[in-house]
């Protein structure tokens, strides 16, 4: 078996050669998919110590998968957590883990500015469970110590936030959250587990939707969780055992395939982002550029203080408000108007109209979410090629 010593080796080796765990005896290179349900004992007695968690051992994939297991161990060794578990999906990921923190009555602290679909859960579902969500009225940390109560039972966040890229002072949160002894979620689809550490900087849970960057081609949906084991064991119970919202053995091949890869396509699509960021900034038909990676950005300072590189998710407004933004999302040729982010293929998308459809127009507007407001999510093409189709799709704004 290999020993990789992650305090020694480059990040991209240790994506590429994993933990060092042992993929099979067979020597195969790549782990193998293990498409099956159930498991077989040798005996009852076995399978009665299996089952009294007496004797470690596969009983069935809804409790432990051996693709899946391994793709929880590359997670939680690539975010220095002690254990991780894997998900249906991103929703199923944050779902299953503020299930399994807070009971009815009690709070959860967060910020508007979340993937809607996280903040849909918050507003329909939660509710449901007399789960009441609070918000900070901004990304700063005084505000989230300003709106802490004995009643919040987690903190969670998102940085960078979908849409508008908003950075969150991770370590300055995690102090707030540790000083009434609550644990601080950090959701880190956007900047991965390569650009940005959350539990390295005081954050005691983070999360991902795989189908996002990890994954990183548009083939899958999937969910991650990392954290203590005493965290992961008991989410495990909760989420997978017995609400069931489990990642396949083929998903988590794939998301393992993804992660090999993961610091080449996050350089390439974040070089690509910095140069359709300042492209666009400069550009007459659009008002302003939120890229954390641009000077002008509100949390550049603490991005860079936070982050390893400002990954390639970017939004801006243009002049001309919704009619503007219609003419040009109607206009991309070489990019596809699709939700979803971090793939191969760059992809564009109206917050308004698709992902944060489900706020109010008032929220909308209190958040900054304008209805000129369009995301892009930078993929791995050519660069010229890149700002070749956005300037002609301008043209037509
Ligand atoms: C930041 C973030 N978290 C969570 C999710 C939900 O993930 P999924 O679509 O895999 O359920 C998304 C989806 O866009 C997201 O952008």
């Amino acid at each position: 078996m290999k020993t990789m010593n992650p305090d020694k080796l480059d990040f991209a080796t240790l994506c590429v050669h994993g933990s060092g765990a042992p993929v099979s005896p067979t020597g195969a290179i790549s782990v193998p998919i293990f498409q099956t349900s159930t498991f077989a004992f040798r005996d009852l007695d076995t399978a009665a110590q299996e089952f009294a968690g007496e004797k470690p051992g596969y009983i069935y994939s809804r409790l432990q998968n051996p693709t899946t297991e391994a793709f929880e161990r590359e997670v939680a060794f690539l975010e220095h957590a002690e254990a991780s578990a894997a998900f249906a999906s991103g929703m199923a990921a944050v779902a299953m883990t503020l299930l399994a923190l807070a009971r009815p009555g009690d709070k959860i602290l967060s910020t508007h500015t979340v993937y809607g679909g996280t903040h849909a859960l918050f507003e329909e579902q939660l509710k449901k469970f007399d789960i009441e969500v609070i918000y900070a009225d901004s990304p700063d940390a005084a505000e989230f110590a300003a709106k802490m109560d004995s009643r919040v039972k987690a903190v969670f966040i998102e940085t960078p936030a979908n849409p508008t890229l908003a950075v969150l002072d991770i370590a300055a949160i995690a102090g707030i959250a540790h000083d009434w002894n609550v644990p601080l979620i950090v959701d880190n689809t956007f900047a991965t587990p390569y650009y940005q550490s959350p539990l390295q900087l005081g954050a005691d849970i983070v999360l991902h939707s795989t189908t996002k960057y990890i994954g990183g081609h548009g083939d899958a949906i999937g969910g991650v969780v990392a954290g203590s084991k005493t965290f992961i064991d008991d989410l495990r119970s909760s989420g997978l055992k017995e609400l069931g919202a489990i990642m396949s053995p083929f998903t988590a091949w794939l998301m393992l395939r993804g992660l090999k890869t993961l610091p080449v396509r996050m350089d390439r699509s974040s070089e690509n982002a910095m140069q359709v960021a300042k492209f666009l900034d400069g550009h007459e038909k659009v008002s302003r550029v939120h890229y954390p990676g641009l000077q002008s950005h509100p949390g550049h300072d603490i991005a860079r203080r936070q982050m390893r590189g400002f990954s390639g998710v970017l939004a801006f407004e243009l002049h001309g408000g919704f009619p503007a933004a219609e003419r040009m999302l109607n206009a991309v040729n070489l990019i596809s108007l699709a939700v979803s982010l971090g793939d191969c293929d760059t992809l564009i998308e109206h917050p308004a109209s698709m992902t944060h459809s489900s706020y109010s127009p008032e929220e909308r507007r209190e958040l900054g979410i304008s209805d000129g407001l369009v995301r892009l999510s930078v993929g791995l093409e050519g660069i010229d090629d890149l700002l070749a189709d956005l300037q002609q799709a301008l043209d037509k704004a």
